[in-house]
């Protein structure tokens, strides 16, 4: 596009493509257009600060954002490297867009929490499944899932992620092996085509009150209204409705029953940044399990907390981060090449090669524990610190004052302070998290 020597409009929800693409961004607003000179990052940046000047809330999230940053300056004191902080230096960047889709309450989502349930919600053990008897597209399936996981499936288009969650959906029938699902078990399932259960002609409240014809039309209302769909959206008939606002109907028709596991295939198609970056905050506030399949890097890094790989017929855990996984397709790539020169006539000391490999493996195997503690602190600490964002904006919101009672501004005043302490609990044990893997890899490297 950048070499296209003619004017173009470009409609995309795509940040890193935007970015690399264009150079200006119309606003379209609340009716309004506002020409904005630059890619989209820049763009969000000027309105964030015009934001900043202008409300108390966005003034808060600055201080949260300060928070952090102090949080950067001090680790980066204690640690003897200082690439250390780099890991918490993107999590500041992480947080401006969420601080964007506060701006528009319209977009904020609340997924409803559904009741505790002992673990483990699902065993599999020996599992195979697939379309055709005798033909299974996944095999030998030993997986177990628990209330508090949020887990991200790997692997590429083709290999089965959207098998596995339809059977985990119950959607497909298991060929072999045992399935164990608890009793209780509620699922949420948004599938790859979800859209298709959407009648055109038919409005929001049509279509959730199909799913919960017992519940009073206000209640049906108000629920819509929890996804941002207020009350002359909840009538528009949902052919006539933005891909945004018919996703928010998508969620909160497959959250109707409050379901204890989400399974989310490929969620984020149609939805643009501001309501991405309100699924993320909707998801790290939200109790139950969550199970993504999304090419969505933002979203995956931004919510989840370990990798199922969808490869070869199976699924194993991936122990590592997108950062990894991304090397190992690199360096599966680059093996590849490797091959084809060595076929070529020229011989890599294959032996060397092998050892280097098993040597890295033992090293990540080691340190697989390690990161893991690291990788829980930060996400316990993302979820306490999106907790207190929304607590910021409530208390900074005049309307809470009059809307709700002295006794519940009580309240969320006690939580407020609450989650600060844990905050900064937190912080300290993700910093000795940190401590831990930092020096295991030095002793590693030694
Ligand atoms: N309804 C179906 N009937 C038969 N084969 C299917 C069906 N859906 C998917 N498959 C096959 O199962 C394999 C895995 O597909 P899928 O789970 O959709 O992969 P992914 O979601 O990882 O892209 C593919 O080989 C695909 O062709
Ligand atoms: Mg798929």
């Amino acid at each position: 596009m950048r070499s296209y020597p003619r004017t173009f409009l470009l409609v995309s929800h795509d940040r890193h493509f935007l970015n690399n693409a264009v150079e200006h961004i119309l606003h379209i607003d609340r009716g309004k257009l506002v020409l904005y000179r630059g890619n989209y990052d820049s763009f969000e940046a000027e309105r964030r600060a015009n934001m900043t000047r202008q409300t108390a809330m966005a003034q808060r999230q600055d201080a949260a954002r300060k928070h952090l940053e102090a949080f950067v300056a001090r680790f980066r004191a204690k640690a003897s490297k200082a690439s250390q902080a780099q890991s918490r230096l993107k999590m500041l960047a992480k947080m401006e867009p969420i601080s964007a889709a506060l701006e528009d309450p319209t977009v904020i989502f609340k997924l409803p929490d559904p009741e505790e349930l002992a673990p483990p919600i699902i065993t599999l053990d020996g599992v195979s499944v697939g379309y055709q008897p005798g033909k299974p597209v996944l095999r030998k399936l030993d997986l177990r899932i628990d209330m508090e996981d949020r887990i991200a499936f790997l692997g590429a288009n083709g290999n089965g992620k959207s098998t596995l969650a339809k059977m985990l959906a119950g959607e497909l029938a298991v060929q072999g092996g045992k399935l164990f699902k608890a009793g209780k078990l509620r699922i949420g399932y948004f599938a790859q085509d979800q859209e298709d259960v959407l009648d055109p002609a038919r409005t929001p409240i049509e279509h959730l009150q199909d799913l919960l014809p017992n519940l009073p039309p206000m209640q049906v209302r108000a629920r819509l209204g929890g996804f941002g769909l207020t009350q002359s959206k909840a009538e528009t008939p949902s052919g006539k409705l933005s891909g945004g606002e018919r996703a928010r109907l998508l969620f909160a028709m497959v959250t109707h029953h409050k379901p204890h596991l989400l399974i989310l295939d490929e969620p984020t198609n149609h939805l643009d940044i501001d309501t991405r970056d309100a699924l993320v905050q909707a998801l790290n506030e939200y109790s139950g399990a969550v199970l993504l399949v999304s090419h969505d890097r933002h979203l995956a890094e931004a919510c989840v907390d370990r990798f199922w790989l969808v490869a070869d017929g199976s699924v194993t855990p991936f122990d590592g981060t997108l950062d990894d996984y991304a090397k190992l397709l690199a360096d599966r790539r680059k093996g590849v090449k490797e091959a084809a020169r060595e076929a070529a006539g020229e011989p890599l000391s294959k032996t060397d090669r092998k050892a280097d490999r098993r040597n890295a493996a033992e090293a990540r195997r080691a340190l697989a524990p390690l990161r893991k503690a690291v990788k829980d602190a930060e996400s316990h600490h993302a979820k306490l610190s999106a907790e207190r964002m929304m607590l910021d904006a409530q208390l900074a919101d005049p309307e809470t004052y009059t809307k709700l009672s002295p006794a519940k501004v009580a309240e969320l005043q006690k939580r407020h302070g609450e989650l600060q302490k844990r905050i900064e609990d937190q912080e300290e044990a993700w910093m000795a998290a940190e401590a831990a893997l930092e020096q295991a890899q030095a002793a590693d490297a030694a």
